[in-house]
């Protein structure tokens, strides 16, 4: 989604603000803009399209050209990704509202303020004028219209009438060293640097400045100042910094100083032409972090500290409900099926935005299970909130520290696999599955599952980053096989049981970056109706590794061979019997069928990511889609 970057301190900020906003840029946006204190005054700028658009728009309006402009030290920027209002200039934040003493504020806003319809209409009752068509005007013209000189004051008075979802940030002409900024459902982090703040939607933004971060929780503001004590002798005089955390009621909250996890040259792309090929191709070494400590074979056991406080309900409770969308969704339904096959406690998998509208029916003794890379996802995080609301135990599958669903649950491992800049999600999948099997491993022992068998799982588990490792050998192998059907405009992936989310993946993969139309179902499900599709040369993509359903996936390949499909298998290395009926044949290493998605997953990455690039596409940043779903 969007990406704010706040500054306030002893540099200029309009270059600052625009370095942020690159460092944002994955998450997805449409257009950008920047708002500069200058002066008393404040200094607007918008524009549609990439941040370089601002970039050079600035300057061509002479921001270094020595007579002021955009020259101060306090700012906010924002990338925005439409919600309410085209993605056009005037929509572009920051937006703007003139207080009753004719001072200027501006506001940059991610996510959704939702009555904003009746605000306008009050508002517009006060003589304000509306220039967007954005839910942002609004909060900006609200604040403005409670501002009686106190901004921290008149931003608080304003957050109590809205309803919806924020993390903004806002300055006033007539308060040239602060910032306030707040949250309430959408990600906001405070770096605290040399004498200056700098606030930004995620980590990355923040790292180049300092690792010593705040992040701010629901409903809560903070004022930021930095400057000169004596305007007249702003560079020799006193220097006076404060940050102060309090409640939208003004009541004050303390807040703890952590160190970032994050480091610059973990988001570079070390080499790689794409972040989404780096994560591919690290996805061994992310294994390991996320196994890391996880696994004590000399006890027989699976260590996760962050369930420890829970064991006791997590160990007897009567069912599980996963919820996630998109690929944290086929994650999750991989985890339904570990639940019951390692644990033997019933378990489903709901998309998040089904679950939450559809009054669930929660029993006793439920978990809830929120699967989610960001940690961001609006539909995921109001899911966990229902289910949590109806009784459940919420715990969380999640990788950025600190998120809000990792803030929300009771209970939660984080994947530790890095951070994920592709907008499509590959190491986070398996990072997810990984944990989740680490989870059913850890229920199972304290269950019905055999030491032996617990002992089996953790010994192959131990094995995977190296076959993961054996499996991206194939990259080029893979590139020739997808350069023969790269022009084909429809794709099937099919699996069963656990390889069935599997070929959901892959279809989502393939879809979202090379914007050929893909559709994963069960093998089985292909005789049911979508066997029509199949005509001469339509790649249909099984995963059809040596195990228990393996038999009747080769029934099914045998059905499409008929219908003149062409095969691509994910096969289990020297089978022998499947090259008599695939065209392409990707191998991975005998493993179990439950720890197969581990393996399966990793060439229908690699399907993707070659096929995007073979059709010349933007890989990281496919069009339309954001890294992190902050809105509904
Ligand atoms: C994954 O490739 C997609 N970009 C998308 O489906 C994503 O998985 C989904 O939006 C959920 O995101 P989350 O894991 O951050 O909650
Ligand atoms: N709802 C606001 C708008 O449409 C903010 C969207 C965003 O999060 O970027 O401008």
């Amino acid at each position: 989604m969007c990406g704010i970057v706040a500054y306030v301190g002893n540099r200029r900020v309009a270059p600052l603000l625009i370095e942020g906003l690159k460092r944002l840029e994955y998450r997805g946006y449409d257009s950008a803009g920047l708002a500069v204190v200058n002066g008393d005054g404040i200094q607007v700028m918008r524009s549609v399209g990439r941040v370089s658009v601002l970039e050079q728009q600035l300057a061509e309006h002479g921001i270094d050209d020595g007579n002021g402009h955009f020259a101060g030290t306090l700012g906010i920027a924002h990338t925005r990704w439409a919600t309410h209002g085209a993605p056009t200039e005037v929509n572009a934040h920051p937006h703007t509202g003139r207080t009753a003493c004719g001072h200027t504020l501006a506001v940059v806003h991610n996510g959704i303020i939702e009555n904003y319809a009746a605000l306008r209409t009050y508002l517009q009752g006060q003589g304000h004028e509306f220039t967007s068509e954005t839910d942002t005007e609004v909060l900006s013209k609200l604040i403005a219209q409670l501002y009686e000189g106190d901004l921290k004051a008149a931003v608080q008075a304003a957050l109590r009438e809205v309803s919806g979802a924020y993390a903004i940030a806002a300055i006033c002409g007539n308060e040239p060293h602060t910032v306030i900024c707040a949250r309430k459902g959408s990600p906001l982090i405070i770096g605290i640097g040399d004498r200056s703040y700098i606030v930004a939607s995620d980590a990355s933004a923040i790292v180049a400045h300092t690792t010593q971060v705040i992040t701010l929780d629901d409903y809560q503001v903070a004022r930021l100042c930095a400057g000169p004590v004596d305007k007249k002798d702003p560079v020799g005089g006193p220097w006076a910094e404060e940050f102060q955390t309090t409640t939208i009621d003004n009541i004050p909250v303390s807040q703890q100083v952590r160190a970032l996890e994050f480091d610059l040259q973990k988001i570079e792309l070390g080499g790689y032409s794409h972040y989404m090929l780096k994560e591919i191709m690290e996805q061994p070494d992310a294994l390991r972090n996320c196994l890391r400590g996880r696994l004590d074979p000399r006890e027989n056991r699976v260590v996760l500290g962050g369930l420890d406080r829970f064991t006791r309900e997590l160990v007897r409770a009567k069912r599980y409900v996963f919820t996630a969308q998109g690929t944290a969704f086929h994650a999750g339904l991989i985890g339904q099926y570990l639940i019951e096959d390692m644990a033997k406690i019933p378990a489903r998998c709901e998309y998040a935005s089904e679950f939450r509208y559809r009054n669930p029916i929660i029993e006793d003794d439920t978990v809830i299970v929120a699967v989610s890379q960001s940690g961001e996802t609006a539909d995921t995080l109001a899911a966990l909130a229902e289910a949590k609301d109806r009784g459940a135990l919420a715990l969380g599958v999640v990788n950025v520290v600190g998120s809000s669903i990792a803030r929300e649950t009771d209970v939660g491992t984080y994947l530790h696999v890095g951070p994920e800049i592709g907008v499509a999600s590959t190491k986070a999948f398996v990072g997810q599955v990984a944990v989740m099997t680490l989870m059913a491993l850890f229920l199972g022992k304290r269950r019905y599952m055999s030491a032996q068998l617990v002992s089996d799982y953790l010994a192959e588990l131990e094995q995977i980053p190296r076959h993961i490792a054996r499996v991206l050998e194939q990259s080029d192998h893979i590139r020739t096989c997808v350069d023969r059907y790269v022009d084909r405009d429809n794709w099937l992936f099919l699996g069963r049981w656990y390889n069935y989310p599997v070929a959901l993946e892959g279809a989502l993969k393939l879809k979202e970056i090379s914007y050929i139309h893909a559709e994963g179902m069960p093998a089985a499900e292909m005789k049911h109706g979508p066997i029509a599709l199949i005509d001469e040369g339509m790649p249909v993509v099984f995963v059809a590794t040596r195990g228990s359903q393996y038999d009747k996936v080769m029934s099914n390949i045998e059905e499409v061979r008929a219908r003149g499909g062409r095969v691509i298998a994910v096969a289990t290395e020297g089978d022998t019997d499947i090259s008599r009926y695939a065209d392409s044949v990707f191998e991975i290493p005998p493993v179990s069928d439950a720890l197969a998605p581990l393996l399966t997953v990793i060439p229908l990455q690699l399907v993707a990511y070659h096929a995007a690039v073979l059709r010349g596409l933007d890989v990281d940043k496919p069009r339309n889609l954001a890294k992190s779903v902050t809105v509904e």
